[in-house]
């Protein structure tokens, strides 16, 4: 039988359907940039793609337009807009024009941003974003780390790091190892914590959600030090938007030779925020430190850029030995010595392109102004009767109660704002009871669309 002749360099030249590939496809992403807003979408079952899409994966292919066409019309539907301004679950992201449009041009240059031998200028370039955050903190000069895919994986990281420095440093015998946090720690710290085999050690928060110095020495002082490695303090909890008591914690590691980590995942982003700034009082002494670019510092998904004050320790832990590495290790740049990982996208890259072009004064601008959104809408909330307002707002996340109203309720309001294109807003639990949350990261929210959302409520 003949054998069906391809020319196997096809998929790898530019030809002229290529090109007609590349006006759809930047053609989309111009359109989908100039959105405003961009429609909610929402979820469809497997079988409802199934009919939709077909079998996508077809031994002669289907072709790069019809496929643009077929993600443009059947599956871009189905996936939510978490830049939608009315998309006020969980921490949403609203990533810049620029941030986006740059992860075009990430995508299109191959880089393998592992070691700085192979990608020196894109390293170089996320180093000087890494810094930016750095100096926020108030870490020190030789503070250095790289970006890694996302909370979880950076709180892996440093906790990885935390250990290894501790086991260097002390014998603890037959402890089991731990990590101390709260029960508004974010989950990503009990799954690394999973990972790693260690245990929690869970201290009790305060009214606020808020781990503090008192409680953590009285946990330190109850159980004793052996086998406590980690403190993995939060600035911004994903639930209320609290934050520890750093200064608090910061002193009771360094009494007792603990790794202070520091969760800023979300929160972080507010160090850029002169009007909370000192509610960061402590941060400066972390031995570690995550924040999210893809949350609240207006990136794509996904980055999060991970900190260590003493990198000497982090490249201890999570340098990689190989024969064949040998050629590129040595270097105090190289990303892929400070986290779970080796092979890494360049995914600082986005975030430094908006952030080199528009200035950082133009990032304080934009957290300040969603942090005047949060407070106006805490005052929308507090203006209405059927609803109560349960936590005192210190960064952008509102959590209320609508009077009268169970679990089911705030279940069937959040999948009808959903199907009707209104908004999406999911339910939570606080202090033990269902009730729902607001957390605003898009400065394109605006009090009228907090306000449209409660009216649905009444
Ligand atoms: C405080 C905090 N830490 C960690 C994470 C996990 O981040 P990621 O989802 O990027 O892994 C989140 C996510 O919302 C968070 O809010």
């Amino acid at each position: 039988m003949a054998r069906h002749v391809v020319d196997p360099t096809s998929m790898h030249r530019y030809t002229d359907e290529t090109e007609r590939v590349a006006r759809a496809a930047l053609g989309y992403a111009r359109d989908r940039l100039r959105l405003h807003p961009v429609p909610l979408d929402g979820p469809r079952t497997a079988e409802e793609l199934a009919e939709l899409a077909g079998p996508t994966i077809t031994e002669d292919g289907l072709g790069g337009e019809a496929a643009m066409r077929l993600f443009a019309d059947v599956l871009a539907p189905a996936i939510i807009s978490i830049d939608n301004p009315r998309f006020l679950a969980f921490i949403p992201a609203a990533p810049t024009e620029l941030s986006m449009m740059f992860d075009l041009v990430v995508g299109a240059s191959s880089i393998y941003a592992g070691t700085w031998m192979e990608a020196s200028g894109a390293v170089y370039a996320e180093n000087q974003a890494l810094d930016w955050l750095a100096r926020l903190a108030g870490l020190p000069e030789a503070t250095a780390g790289c970006f890694v895919s996302g909370g979880t994986v950076g709180n892996l990281s440093a906790l990885v790091a935390a250990r290894h420095a501790h086991r260097a440093a002390r014998h603890d015998g037959d402890e089991r190892l731990r990590v101390a946090c709260t029960d508004e720690t974010h989950s990503s710290v009990a799954t690394a914590a999973a990972v790693m085999d260690v245990g929690l050690l869970r201290i009790a928060s305060d009214i606020r959600g808020r781990m503090t110095g008192e409680a953590l020495a009285a946990a330190v002082e109850r159980e004793g030090t052996a086998g406590l490695f980690a403190v993995a303090a939060t600035a911004g909890t994903t639930n209320a938007g609290a934050i520890d008591d750093l200064d608090g914690i910061a002193a009771v590691c360094r009494e007792h030779g603990l790794w202070m980590h520091v969760d800023g995942a979300y929160g972080g982003a507010a160090l850029a925020a002169p009007s909370v700034r000192d509610r960061f009082a402590g941060i400066e002494h972390a031995d570690s430190f995550i924040v999210d670019p893809h949350k609240w510092l207006f990136a794509p998904f996904d980055s999060c850029a991970l900190l260590y004050r003493n990198p000497e320790l982090a490249r201890a832990a999570h340098t990689q030995q190989a024969g064949y590495l040998e050629h590129v290790q040595g270097s105090e740049q190289n990303p892929s010595d400070y986290a779970v990982h080796l092979s890494r996208r360049a995914r600082g890259l986005p975030f430094w392109f908006s952030l080199a072009a528009h200035g950082t004064r133009a990032y304080s601008e934009a957290i300040e102004h969603t942090l005047d959104v949060a407070r106006e809408a805490a005052d929308e909330i507090r203006s209405r009767p059927y609803v109560e307002l349960l936590n005192d707002p210190e960064l952008t996340v509102l959590v209320l109660r609508r009077t009268g109203w169970g679990p089911a309720d705030y279940t069937a309001w959040t999948e009808r704002l959903l199907a009707e294109g209104i908004a999406f807003v999911t339910p939570t639990t606080f202090a033990g009871e269902t009730v729902t949350r607001f957390a605003i990261v898009n400065p394109r929210t605006t009090r009228a669309d907090v306000a449209a959302i409660l009216d649905t409520m009444t």
